[in-house]
């Protein structure tokens, strides 16, 4: 049985601009913000509060943060790595974070520069001062099929991993397959892993389209009961410590898919193209979705 709705969790303006060589005005940034929530999306990640020399591209999260237009029921979540992104994240007007961690040693050496168990002793202090606040705290797993450095990864890594954010407070977990390996069998493997410890409302899948796959597997996930999508407009992103990790799936493509499927998302699907073309055209490149390219040809 399928969700009758999904809730897609827009990723562009931070997956997907954290890995943008060129430099994105900041007011493009809101911009794009803007039209994602005119769009219809609920919930569109906004920025970063993490250190400047790892991302400059995010270097501005403050102000992009301070800039945006806040429409009531629309939730901005920005990713905080450690207590100072965090209380910088709180100053700057935030009322959800994400923590992020991996199933991945080295990809956690690699991205945050400390163990998989130092990190969660990390959040568990920045999750400890959101509840104070009684903000909304996501929490990543980066890493759950494959990482560059140690091949597949075990679906036991990922469950520990997701059981530990869940327990210290996260309300929702997203898996991601950062590098885009996974294939629907993997991916079926790693999610009934992770739900004998996360119940499946709080689960979100986060794909990343480098073999392919994205669609197929977030098709899979549906089926098993998951009802929360990450994605980026035109296919933007990647990761900057994963080397050849290209874009999250687009979200003109999961938008359409759902609604084919008769499972609404409250997206306009024009709209969303609107804000494709938009940042595109300030990118200096063709729109990353493939149904948006299709639609534009009629
Ligand atoms: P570090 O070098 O180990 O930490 O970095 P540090 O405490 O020694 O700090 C280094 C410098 O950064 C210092 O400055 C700090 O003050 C400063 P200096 O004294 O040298 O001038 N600093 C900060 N500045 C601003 N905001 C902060 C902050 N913290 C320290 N919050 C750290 C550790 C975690 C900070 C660093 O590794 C980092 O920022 N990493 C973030 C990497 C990142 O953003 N990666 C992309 C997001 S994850 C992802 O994309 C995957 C995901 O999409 C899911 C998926 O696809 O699977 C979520
Ligand atoms: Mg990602």
């Amino acid at each position: 049985d399928l969700p009758s709705f999904v809730k897609i969790v827009e990723v562009g303006p931070r997956d997907g601009l954290q890995n943008e060589k060129g430099n994105v005005p900041t007011s493009v940034k809101i911009q794009l913000i803007h039209k994602l929530v005119a769009a219809g999306l609920s919930v569109v990640e906004a920025t970063s509060f993490v250190s400047p020399k790892w991302v400059p591209q995010l270097a501005d999260a403050k102000e992009v943060l301070k800039g945006i237009q806040q429409v009531p029921g629309v939730r901005h979540p920005v990713l905080t790595p450690n207590l100072r992104g965090f209380e910088a994240a709180v100053a700057a007007g935030a009322k959800e974070i994400a923590v992020f961690a991996s199933a991945s040693e080295s990809f956690s050496k690699s991205n945050i520069n400390c163990t998989i168990e130092e990190s969660l002793v990390r959040y568990r202090d920045v999750t400890a001062a959101a509840k104070k606040y009684g903000l909304l705290i996501r929490g990543y797993v980066s890493c759950v099929i494959g990482c560059p450095v140690e091949g597949a990864i075990d679906p036991s890594k990922v469950a520990y991993v997701a059981k530990e954010l869940y327990n210290m407070g996260c309300s929702e977990i997203s898996l991601g397959d950062t590098i885009g390996v996974g294939t629907p069998g993997s991916v079926a493997a790693m999610l009934e892993a992770v739900m004998s410890f996360v119940p499946v409302d709080k689960i979100a899948v986060h794909f990343h389209d480098t073999y392919g796959q994205a669609l197929a597997n977030i098709l899979v996930s549906l089926q098993m009961g998951i009802s929360i999508v990450d994605s980026s407009v035109s296919g933007l992103g990647g990761c900057p410590y994963a080397k050849g990790a290209t874009g999250n799936v687009a979200t003109e493509d999961v938008v359409y898919m759902l609604h084919g499927l008769g499972i609404e998302t409250n997206v306009d699907l024009n709209k969303l193209m609107e804000a494709g073309d938009y940042i595109s055209r300030h990118l200096g490149r063709p729109v990353g979705s493939k149904t948006a390219a299709a639609l534009r040809k009629h």
